[in-house]
């Protein structure tokens, strides 16, 4: 019978065979490789870019959203307002359940100054179909210098759990390039499938892994 004075049957107490600290020194050592390409990613392969990050009461990140919108103001887009800011300027995102205030138009190869907060929960800032994501966190401004630039109608999907209408929270930002047009606008208006137009935007977005189209620099 085993109780618990007694070492129950087996060979765990035994010295580690020599092929076992083999393996355990191979995987300890990728565990520091892998470590290790974090800072790295973070310093040499332009991933994971360096924010303005500040604290803000969400009541006061609110009122500063309206007073963009305020400001900058061009037209609707359903029950949401389309700003158009002018070139440098700081812009300004809302995430809140379910949705993204405003609607931003930018311009291809201008710089902005993004500002991302929550009202409510946590939201996940994803642009799509460019593998850009960023933490939208209620209480803290995370600012990220961006410029566009490809010239598109970009869709903004939040990628952290938020509740019930987490699948329907989208947001929407359109950049426009130097001559004010949208590519696929072009497509739509001509309802003629996929023009040409639409064909070289979709392969540019695709073949562009390494270079997405909004550059997020430090
Ligand atoms: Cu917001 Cu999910």
């Amino acid at each position: 019978m085993h109780t618990g004075m007694e070492s129950p049957r087996g060979v765990w107490w035994k010295p580690a065979h020599g092929s076992e600290k083999l393996w355990f020194s191979l995987a300890f050592g990728w565990c520091m490789v892998l470590f290790a390409m974090m800072p790295l990613w973070h310093w040499k392969g332009g991933q994971n870019p360096s924010g303005i990050r500040g604290k803000v009461d969400p009541a006061e990140y609110r009122a500063r959203v309206q007073e963009f919108i305020a400001a900058y103001q061009v037209g609707m887009d359903g029950a949401f307002p389309i700003v158009e800011p002018p070139p440098g300027a700081d812009i300004y995102m809302l995430g809140q359940m379910w949705s993204w205030t405003p609607v931003l138009k930018l311009r291809k190869g201008v710089e902005y100054t993004l500002h991302l907060s929550s009202a409510d929960v946590n939201h996940g800032f994803a642009l799509y179909p460019i593998n850009v994501n960023f933490q939208v966190v209620p209480g803290y401004d995370y600012a990220l210098r961006i410029r566009p630039t490809e010239a598109g109608d970009f869709r903004v999907i939040c990628n952290e759990f938020c509740g019930i209408g987490h699948h329907m929270m989208l947001g929407r930002i359109i950049v426009v390039d130097e001559d004010g047009r949208v590519p696929g606008d072009v497509a739509i208006s001509h309802g003629a499938g996929v023009s040409e137009d639409a064909a070289t935007s979709a392969e540019a977005a695709h073949g562009h892994a390494a270079a997405p189209g909004a550059e997020v620099s430090r």
